[in-house]
Order: structure tokens, then sequence, then C-alpha cells
């Protein structure tokens, strides 16, 4: 019945690339495309998981049957992903999420007069990890997007958030990562499993990860 796994199911995935603003006209970003976390929306629902995605704003169309929740900032994300987590079975962080925002937003677009300047910059909230702190029955999944030291740093992120799946893919590599059509992963376990993936297509990697998120559902 791999077409219905996960019928009953409540799951929420977070994908794009959050913008923090400077001032009216301008934003800190980064270069997610949300291609990944589109896909993973698209293969849970697919799987019958009633399916909710929090999307920072990206270019591309919601998935038929899936409740799109449209944020701009990392802010905005910890609040539309946290009111909901007690209601879900399962999350998925596929967004990439801002770490710092700027410490004032100015109320008018910022004047060039000449002068060097710097910026301020102060922490956002760690979405995962604090969902990692809350869970009580939720299969969590984490994303690592690494440019050096991959499996150390993903499996150092998966310990410290406490996930219990972490999804590593090497953003270096040529065919994987932001913007890419296609990606290269391995799974990762708290139990010390690993898998690792040839490159493929993301919707690939999303009915991979379907299948591992159904079997830590126990379904
Ligand atoms: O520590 P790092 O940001 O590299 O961890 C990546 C994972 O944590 C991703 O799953 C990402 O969506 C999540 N994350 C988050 N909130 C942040 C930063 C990262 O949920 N502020």
């Amino acid at each position: 019945a791999g077409a219905d796994w996960l019928k009953g199911k409540k799951a929420l995935v977070t994908a794009g690339g959050t913008q923090e603003p400077l001032d009216p006209v301008r934003y800190l970003g980064n270069r997610s495309s949300g291609r990944m976390g589109y896909a993973i929306a698209q293969a849970l629902q697919e799987a019958g998981a009633e399916t909710i995605l929090v999307s920072a704003p990206t270019d591309l169309a919601v998935p038929a049957g899936v409740t799109c929740i449209q944020v701009q900032t990392a802010l905005e994300m910890y609040d539309a992903v946290l009111t909901r987590f007690s209601e879900v079975d399962v999350v998925i962080k596929a967004a990439a999420v801002a770490d710092y925002r700027p410490a004032v937003q100015a109320e008018q677009k910022i004047k060039k007069d000449g002068t060097s300047r710097t910026l301020e910059l102060i922490p956002n909230p760690d979405i995962l990890a604090e969902l990692g702190r809350r869970k009580t029955s939720q299969v969590l999944v984490g994303f690592a997007a690494e440019t050096e030291n991959l499996l150390a740093n993903a499996q150092d992120k998966m310990h410290r958030k406490n996930v219990n799946l972490l999804v590593a893919n090497d953003v270096t590599k040529l065919g994987a990562g932001f913007g890419s059509l296609t990606n290269i992963v391995s799974f990762l376990f708290p139990d010390g499993r690993k898998i690792d993936f040839p490159q493929m297509s993301k919707h690939e990697v999303a009915q991979h990860l379907v299948r591992e998120v159904a079997n830590l559902l126990g379904v």
C-alpha cells in the first residue's frame, strides 16, 4: 500500500531561504531555491499525509493538495512552526534559515553617503533545536548543508538538535545543494546507521526520505 503509507498522519515541512530585512527594499538572504523542501512536501502529500508547507519566498508553485503558509523572516518561520508543532507527527526542516538578522530594520531606505558602514547582526532562534527540546512523539528531520567536514558537522548537528534523521549534503559538490535540480545526500541516524545515496533528483531524494519517515513512524 505504498500510495497511502502516511494516511492519517500530519506532516510539516519548511522550505526556501528566509529573508531578513535591512530596510523597506533590502534584505539579507541565501541561495536556497526551496526545491528540496517543495519536493518533500509533494512526496509526503502523495504518500497520504496531510501536509503543511511553511515556505520562505521561492519561485515555485505549491504542490497540489498541500497547505502553504508563506513567511519571510526566521522569526515568522519560528512562530509558524512552533504554533503547529504539537498537532503534527513529523517535521522536516529543509529551509535555509538565517542564523542572524540585522539588529535594526530601518524604516526608510538607507541612503548612501560615501562612508563605510558596519552592520550589526543579532542571532535568530534555532527553530530545529527548539523543536528538538520540545519533541514528544514527533519524528524530527533536519538538514545539514556544509562546505567542509561534512560528516563530522552533520553528526554533531544530529545530536545537538536531537533529530531522528539528519540529511547531510555537501553544497560545494556539483549537482548537489542550493539551486541544483539534483542532490547528493547521506541519511544519518542517532543509532549510528548511515545511508549514502548517489546523485539523484530532489524528487527521488524526497521519496527515499518519505520511506524512512514512514519507518521511523512505525507504519
Ligand atoms: O546549524 P544549521 O543551521 O546548519 O542546521 C541546519 C538545520 O537546522 C536545518 O534543518 C535548518 O532548517 C535548521 N535551522 C533552523 N533554525 C535556524 C537555523 C537552522 O531550524 N535558525
